[in-house]
């Protein structure tokens, strides 16, 4: 018997079966209920009791031997196959052509305004998404009992001292201005935040830039004339601005700011609500205590603050109705802005 169970394991370790079906077939002659091993193990029943245990050891090793073997050569096979269905079959066949994303509109109308106050010397500065009330309100000059600092209005993170998402760019303007000696020229893109319910016409995340000029002997004038050149280059040479006089705590006198509309010419049409002008962003000259707020003397410095909307701009520029869109990430939207110059 030993002579058998030697012989088998032989020609188990010998075998090199070429196909799946091969491999198969042999498991069966050996391993199956009417196979070798299955034959060897009756026989070994009958033999004396004092062979028995040099040759059950021996038929266990041939038994896992066998296993093991016919288990490797199997997952072997499943490899390779695997490996040549992944083979190029025809290598002069066409490629096909990885589809190309397109920038978001959001981004689009950012650079576009970010290179347009570049022309004018701004640099972009940056902030944190999460504030503090300082950054947010008390360096801005908000009162203490303004509604934007309202549970209505602002997502807090945490209450006293409170922790906040922030409601508008301005918060970059007061770490630029801690930072930074006049001249001050940036312009700050991002992301702000209100407790506001969604719709058409309003969404609880968008996105603001806002510019700030701080020097000695800055005007209303000047800032009239940056938005002026601002609003030609974004919207053509023919487009005039107005401004009307506003509020907000961190500039005196603020103003806010109405393009022509582009679409009637001025005429009035539903877009612009029959009146031809389209309000496009809130500006002023920085608040003194603002100034101070900031280490920066209000005696010796005056500067002007401008913000608006990117989605309100873009929904401007490429006529897009629903500011839901901007954020549903569709792509069948966005890649019709794929031509689109960035
Ligand atoms: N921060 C203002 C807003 O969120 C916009 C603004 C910026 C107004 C700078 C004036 C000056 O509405």
């Amino acid at each position: 018997m030993t002579g058998k169970i030697e012989d088998l394991l032989r020609r188990v370790e010998e075998f090199h079966p070429r196909t799946a079906a091969e491999l198969e077939e042999f498991r069966i002659r050996i391993l199956g209920k009417k196979g070798e091993l299955t034959a060897l193990m009756e026989e070994f029943k009958t033999v004396a009791p004092e062979l028995k245990r040099e040759l059950g050891q021996k038929l266990n090793n041939l038994k896992q031997t066998a296993t093991q073997r016919i288990n490797l050569l199997r997952s072997k096979m499943q490899e390779e196959a695997a490996a040549n269905a992944a083979k190029i079959d025809d290598p002069t066949r066409p490629g096909s052509a990885g589809s190309l994303g397109s920038r978001h509109p959001i981004s689009l109308v950012k650079n576009q305004i970010v290179e347009i106050f570049s022309r004018l010397g701004y640099t972009v500065a940056d902030g944190p998404e999460i504030e503090d009330d300082w950054h947010v309100f008390s360096a801005l000059n908000f009162p203490p009992e303004h509604p934007a600092r309202d549970m209505q209005d602002t997502f807090f993170i945490e209450k006293n001292p409170d922790i906040l998402l922030r409601t508008h760019t301005s918060s970059i303007q007061v770490r630029t201005m801690e930072r930074q000696k006049p001249p001050i020229r940036v312009i700050c893109p991002g992301r702000v935040f209100r407790n506001e319910a969604i719709s058409y016409r309003a969404h609880c995340i968008f996105h603001q830039i806002e510019g700030l000029y701080i020097d000695e002997g800055v005007s209303f004038g000047d800032l009239k004339q940056s938005l002026l050149y601002f609003a030609k280059e974004l919207f053509g040479e023919q487009t005039a601005i107005r401004m009307r006089p506003s509020y907000f705590p961190f500039t005196e006198p603020s103003a806010e700011v109405d393009v022509s509309c582009n679409l009637c010419g001025g005429k009035g049409c539903p877009v612009c609500k029959g009146t031809g002008w389209l309000e496009i962003l809130g500006c002023g000259m920085v608040d003194p205590n603002v100034l101070e707020s900031c280490g920066i003397d209000p005696l010796k410095y005056s500067g002007f603050a401008f913000g608006m909307g990117i989605e309100r701009i873009a929904m401007l520029k490429y006529g897009v109705g629903d500011l839901r869109l901007y954020f549903e990430n569709d792509v069948r939207f966005l890649h019709q802005f794929d031509s689109a110059l960035d």
